[in-house]
């Protein structure tokens, strides 16, 4: 099977096995409504793509862990329809449709996340799970971790209250890194979690997470400036109106797309100890450079 077509698979793999988890769990039509509407044929999953490649790394079946690569996008999905609340970045768009609080209301967009978040633990922890009871309390304790107080909450609260011009780049840096890399490190590290793998391991894939992570966030703000809404499938031109602290503000467009260059060499030599084994973890980053959505 060709990537494209792997990947392709697995979004709708998950699409599929969500709504049947949902239908199964009875979940409130008024619930399973918007979680469909903001989540299939939607959305690129690359935090579940990169969790399932981390995954293959330790030969693990793509059946025992798709409901771990579930969960993490529920945790994203959630912290996107959060993110575009008018009390946050008050956006109208979103996965190239309106955001969930303009097709629905603020108190839909609101429980539908909560709800999205439980969502995540729900399914670490079921019960049909073949992964052992100590794999599934590493994995709730990492993914409460990194999406918690100390990860992406932490680092939302920071961009939101971050002041441009006191700030400097030690601190942009570290936000970045708690609001959007931090999800992508429980991605990565699932593997070594899941297949036994080493404390060495452990620390390759989560500076691996990191370093992909800061590749992530300077395309997403080079997005705001270069792409276009039909493009993107959400606003742009939002981050300098709305005050944001971002890298590109500091180092400017050039340097910022030299620091993507140097991250991918550090990425290569890190994965080296992994062979062609990890060719498409290193694809993943590449497909970062000049994205448009
Ligand atoms: C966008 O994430 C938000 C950030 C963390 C910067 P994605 O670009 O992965 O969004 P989707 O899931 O593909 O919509
Ligand atoms: C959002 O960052 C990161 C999280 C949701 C954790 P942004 O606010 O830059 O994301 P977009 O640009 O709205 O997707
Ligand atoms: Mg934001
Ligand atoms: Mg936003
Ligand atoms: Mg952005």
């Amino acid at each position: 099977m060709n990537i494209k077509k792997k990947y392709d698979f697995i979004r709708k793999d998950l699409d599929n096995y969500l709504v049947d988890y949902l239908i199964s769990s009875s979940y409130p039509k008024n619930i399973v409504d918007p979680i469909k509407y903001i989540f299939l044929d939607k959305g690129k999953k690359i935090r579940a793509i990169l969790l399932i490649e981390a995954c293959d790394l330790f030969d693990i079946d793509y059946k025992d862990i798709r409901h771990i690569a579930l969960a993490i996008e529920c945790i994203h999905t959630y912290s996107l329809i959060h993110d575009d609340l008018p009390a946050m970045d008050d956006d109208n768009y979103r996965r190239g449709e309106l955001t969930l609080h303009k097709k629905y209301d603020e108190a839909t967009a609101i429980l539908v996340g909560d709800a999205l978040i439980s969502l995540a633990f729900e399914l670490i922890t079921n019960e049909d799970s073949v992964l052992s009871p100590e794999c599934k309390i590493s994995l709730v304790n990492n993914l409460a971790r990194s999406s918690g107080g100390m990860g992406m909450v932490g680092g939302q609260m920071l961009d939101i209250y971050m002041n441009p011009s006191t700030t400097n780049i030690q601190e942009i840096n570290n936000m970045q890194h708690m609001k959007t890399g931090e999800l992508f490190c429980f991605s990565c590290i699932s593997g070594p979690i899941i297949g036994g793998g080493s404390d060495e391991d452990k620390k390759t894939l989560f500076e691996f997470a990191k370093l992909y992570g800061s590749i992530f966030q300077i395309s997403d703000d080079l997005i705001d400036i270069e792409s276009t809404l039909e493009m993107a499938g959400k606003s742009v031109n939002k981050d300098n109106k709305g005050g944001k602290s971002t890298l590109i503000e500091y180092m400017g467009i050039e340097e910022s797309k030299s620091k993507i260059t140097i991250n991918l060499q550090e990425i290569k030599l890190l994965l080296k100890r992994y062979g062609n084994k990890a060719d498409n973890l290193y694809n993943l980053c590449l497909q970062l450079v000049d994205r448009k959505s």
